[in-house]
């Protein structure tokens, strides 16, 4: 381990890095988390949410799936019974290093069933789930969630200082109120605020798309940690890339089209491996527009890819964008 390397205590967790991976449903699934790994290898991961209500009548689905070598990883539940989050923490303990609590969703099947960011607006039943849950497991258990539910009732301070009370060992902050979704910018500056009013540490998170990017956020927030989300779907590299510039003050480039493309196809490939042939394909889908960006007639293999069931046919459009992939001018 390089010696300048910033480190993170959570509960009593020792996490070589303060950048972690945010969760995103349908995204950070055992094999992009693994590909994310293949670069950095300290980084907390976030599985994406898991419903708690649906670990708790089916123990065996993917979503769950993990192996030791992806540590640390938090795993992440959603619901809003107490009792039943702390069922299912206490079927996922054995695999998570800590249990993250999705307070943050602004979807509204989600806030509807009173899960998510509703929890913003019943910070008594949040603080329950989270006692419950800690009873339950003797890992660290964090909470996600955003400014508030809306420009009006920002409550993250309060809320925070309330779930560290419960006995949550860490929070990240999705700068945005649940009435903004994922619109506007990010507010970093408004996380300045919680310093000193929690003694657990805080992770920013909303927007960070660069080294640059994170580095301004950071100093802004001046959040122990950054939790990068989006970033990662077509760069698996970025955490790795923040982590070298903040330890090392290294700074890597981007990963060029090549680059990208062989990432685009590794992760294809263990996508295949994990799901089978059709379904590793049809589930990668939504990954073609994150990985081929900002090149010559990247409309077109986009739409070609997409529609593409055939593996062998997928292979030579990537081949194709290789030899005639040139960068945007
Ligand atoms: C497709 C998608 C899925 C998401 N799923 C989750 C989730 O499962 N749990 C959660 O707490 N947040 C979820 N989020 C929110 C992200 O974790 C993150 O807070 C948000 O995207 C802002 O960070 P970013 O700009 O780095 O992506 C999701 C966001 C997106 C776009």
């Amino acid at each position: 381990m390089n010696l300048n390397t910033k480190q993170l205590k959570i509960g009593n967790l020792y996490i070589n890095s303060i950048v972690s991976l945010a969760p995103l449903a349908g995204v950070t699934d055992y094999v992009l988390r693994k590909q994310i790994r293949n670069y950095s290898k300290t980084c907390l991961l976030t599985t994406e949410m898991i419903s708690s209500e649906a670990i708790v009548q089916n123990q065996n689905c993917k979503i769950i799936y993990t192996d030791k070598s992806e540590q640390p990883v938090a795993f992440q539940l959603e619901g809003h019974k107490p009792d039943i989050m702390a069922k299912a923490a206490n079927i996922i303990k054995e695999k998570a290093s800590l249990i993250d609590i999705n307070m943050g969703c602004p979807i509204n099947k989600i806030v509807k069933g009173n899960d998510g960011c509703a929890l913003m607006k019943n910070p008594s039943l949040a603080k329950d789930i989270v006692v419950a849950v800690k009873e339950t497991v003797n890992i660290p258990v964090t909470c996600k969630f955003r400014l508030g539910w809306s420009q009006d009732s920002k409550n993250f301070i309060k809320f925070a200082q309330l779930m560290q009370e419960a006995g949550a060992s860490a929070v990240t902050i999705h700068a945005r109120t649940r009435a903004q979704l994922y619109s506007g910018t990010a507010s970093w500056s408004d996380l300045a605020d919680l310093k000193g009013e929690i003694d657990i540490p805080y992770f920013a998170n909303g927007d960070i798309t660069s080294i640059e990017k994170a580095k301004e956020c950071l100093a802004v927030s001046k959040a122990d940690g950054i939790a990068v989300g989006r970033a990662n779907m077509g760069d698996v590299s970025i955490i790795y890339r923040i982590e070298k510039y903040l330890n090392e003050n290294i700074l890597l480039p981007e990963p060029d089209i090549n680059e990208k493309l062989i990432m685009l196809k590794n992760h294809l490939d263990a996508e295949i491996k994990f799901r089978g042939e059709e379904n590793g394909i049809k589930f990668f889908r939504k990954f073609y527009p994150t990985y081929i960006k900002n090149i010559r007639g990247g409309s077109e293999y986009r739409y070609r890819l997409v529609t593409e069931l055939n593996y062998d046919k997928i292979i030579s459009i990537l081949k194709e964008i290789l030899l005639n992939g040139t960068k945007k001018q």
